[in-house]
């Protein structure tokens, strides 16, 4: 894909085909991730890739911050999970870093994904502790998110539509909204 299609084609994908992503592609997506930037270029990010099948069930039943709304991610092929060692990176104007060199070079690998027809989405709302029991992540490591990946089913599951309704997934703020020039006026 053009670059360009790729940031404007990208969508949040919640059921997948069982269909396996070839470790070429996943090895793309690694090296996206690698080559991000980062605070004092620190590299904090660490990242779980789950192919198991009955780990990923696991997460799918126990992962989910409330009941089991992350229960989708069992169809998928590879669940990864990206962890952040907060001692690797720093604060500024008691901002954290780790979440953002974290959150950088996993968008990036999920574009790298999006680049070869394999879908994402970010998960916000999962139980760190059940997260960390199941993976056995030590405890001075943040999990900062996970994903599912996988390629798109072509008939969306109702889950998949009843998520994207209630978040509003195709609605974005308009520029004159978001970006003002020179000086702040929004
Ligand atoms: C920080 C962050 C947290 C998110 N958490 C969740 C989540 O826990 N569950 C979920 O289904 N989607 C989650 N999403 C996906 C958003 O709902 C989605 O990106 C948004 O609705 C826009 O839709 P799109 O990605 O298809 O463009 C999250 C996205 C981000 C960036």
């Amino acid at each position: 894909m053009e670059f360009d299609e790729v940031i404007i084609s990208r969508k949040s994908v919640r059921s997948f085909q069982d269909k396996e992503i070839s470790e070429e592609i996943l090895n793309t997506m690694m090296e996206a991730a690698r080559l991000s930037p980062s605070f004092q270029n620190r590299q904090c990010w660490r990242f779980v890739v789950v192919r198991d099948k009955n780990i990923i069930k696991d997460l799918a039943l126990r992962s989910g911050m409330v009941s089991k709304v992350n229960f989708f991610i069992k169809d998928a092929p590879v669940v990864i999970v990206a962890c952040a060692d907060p001692a690797k990176s720093g604060t500024i104007n008691n901002q954290d870093y780790y979440l953002v060199d974290t959150s950088i070079s996993f968008q990036q690998m999920m574009l790298a994904a999006w680049n070869h027809g394999v879908g994402s989405c970010w998960l916000a709302a999962f139980n760190e502790r059940y997260v960390r029991e199941i993976l056995e992540i030590p405890q001075n490591i943040r999990i900062v998110a996970l994903s599912p990946f996988g390629y798109p089913k072509e008939k969306k599951s109702l889950y998949e539509k009843a998520v994207k309704v209630f978040a509003q997934s195709k609605k974005r703020n308009e520029i004159k909204n978001i970006i003002c020039y020179d000086k702040w006026s929004l």
